[in-house]
């Protein structure tokens, strides 16, 4: 179907590869995995990311279910995580946890090369401080999350769009200044200026992008709390030696952040597309019913887009073959060879076979095709013998090993230690 991928055996390796390293960075930083439903009730949704954003007005995908109650399918993680987080009382006061998680998310947009309509994010939630730290922590992670997969530095835009407290304020110096030319903006604009003017900011039509810049920076516009908090998260990200640049047009397509919003981007990935997005949404928490203020900050990073721009630039890791390959040389049992091979997985080498009784000759070519690294030979003289011959598939070279020492010899000759007796 158009805008979802099948991922195939190989991709599926360097998918595994990645999830691997992730999982690994997030332990290190010391976030749990959450675990949340890949569809919820629209209203969740609708509540959490905002009745006039375009996820809500033109993405997600809805539908009735069986007693007509309105579904949607995730289109991103954070709205789940608040309503798990409330529905299962695990927001205590003084407490700062930490969550990561890994899935599909749907949005019904156009699909293009590192846009689709199902589409995996990685992401993570601090949940509990308000504290400047915090989002310095999620920042300094989401670089260390680019590093870890071997993409390297890649460059951050951050800004803040103030506390949720000074929005109606903001709204109306917004609104007042862009009054007079509400007429020459764009349609969507002029929906955004009664609905949620700050969207304005986020406008790509030229006509609107000319009053954009005629505006003041959001930053300008706040008052001392807000700016005060930015300028600690810009110290703490310069202390942890985070480059980064301060865009203070910068607004998110989602209607919950409050304060500090931020945005990667990878020259590897060709378009301007974010890999990934984030901020500080202090409100939510309160206005999904937790019943007082929790501050929070976290991101998603887009998954396709961090393989995109790994074989953009170059860097996806290649994956040696198997450890070995069985080969039935003339009239020998199929199954002595298949015990062995059983055996040495067991073992924890990997090892690959012939299931469709090839000759020699393409058992070799199979090997080779795989990849495998060395070659387990079985002929009449070895079953006799109680032995296997193991040839070197780079190198040519052969000896004979007892069937009972396999292991141990093959384990020796990849360097691997795995083998115990
Ligand atoms: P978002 O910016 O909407 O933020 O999405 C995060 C990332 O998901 C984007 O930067 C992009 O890489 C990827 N992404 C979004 N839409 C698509 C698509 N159609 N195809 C492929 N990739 C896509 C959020 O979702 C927030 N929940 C992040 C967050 C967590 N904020 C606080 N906590």
């Amino acid at each position: 179907m158009r805008g979802t991928a099948d991922i195939l055996p190989d991709a599926a390796r360097t998918w595994e590869w990645m999830e691997r390293r992730i999982r690994d960075l997030f332990r290190r930083f010391h976030y749990g995995e959450i675990r949340t439903p890949a569809f919820e009730p629209t209203d969740l949704f609708r509540r959490s990311i905002g009745e006039g954003t375009d996820i809500v007005n033109k993405e997600m995908y809805t539908f009735p279910d069986r007693k007509g109650r309105s579904i949607t399918l995730r289109p991103e993680g954070t709205a789940g995580v608040v309503r798990a987080l409330i529905q299962h009382r695990l927001l205590e006061p003084n407490v700062v946890s930490k969550y990561f998680y890994l899935g599909p998310m749907f949005r019904y947009e156009r699909p293009q090369a590192g846009r689709q309509r199902q589409f995996h994010q990685a992401g993570i939630e601090i949940v509990g401080s308000n504290r400047p730290e915090a989002d310095v922590e999620a920042v300094a992670l989401l670089r260390a999350f680019f590093l870890e997969l071997g993409l390297g530095e890649v460059r951050f835009r951050v800004n803040t769009t103030g506390g949720r407290a000074f929005r109606p304020e903001l709204n109306r110096i917004l609104k007042q200044r862009l009054a007079p030319v509400k007429e020459a903006l764009c349609t969507d604009c002029r929906e955004r200026f009664s609905r949620n003017v700050l969207r304005i900011y986020d406008c790509k039509v030229p006509r609107c992008r000319d009053e954009i810049a005629r505006l003041p920076g959001i930053r300008d516009l706040l008052p001392e709390s807000d700016r005060d908090h930015f300028e600690s998260v810009l110290r703490g990200l310069e202390r942890l030696g985070i480059s980064f640049e301060i865009d203070d047009r910068l607004v998110r397509g989602l209607d919950y952040y409050t304060r500090t919003i931020f945005e990667a981007y990878s020259d590897s990935l060709g378009a301007c597309d974010a890999l990934a997005g984030g901020g500080r949404y202090d409100a939510l928490f309160e206005e999904m019913g937790a019943g007082r203020e929790v501050p929070a900050v976290g991101f998603a990073v887009g998954m396709e887009r961090v393989l995109q721009a790994l074989s953009g630039a170059d860097k996806l890791p290649a994956f040696p073959g198997p450890d070995a390959f069985m080969i039935r040389a003339g009239a020998v049992d199929c199954f002595d060879v298949l015990e062995t091979a059983d055996r040495l997985r067991r073992l924890g080498f990997s090892v690959a076979s012939d299931l469709l009784g090839k000759s020699v000759k393409g058992q070799f070519r199979l090997a080779d095709r795989l990849g495998a690294r060395f070659a387990l030979i079985r002929g009449e003289r070895e079953t006799e013998s109680g032995a296997y011959r193991i040839k070197d598939l780079q190198t040519g070279e052969e000896e004979q090993v007892s069937e009972t020492g396999l292991a141990a010899r093959l384990g020796e000759k990849l360097g691997k230690r795995r083998v115990s007796p």
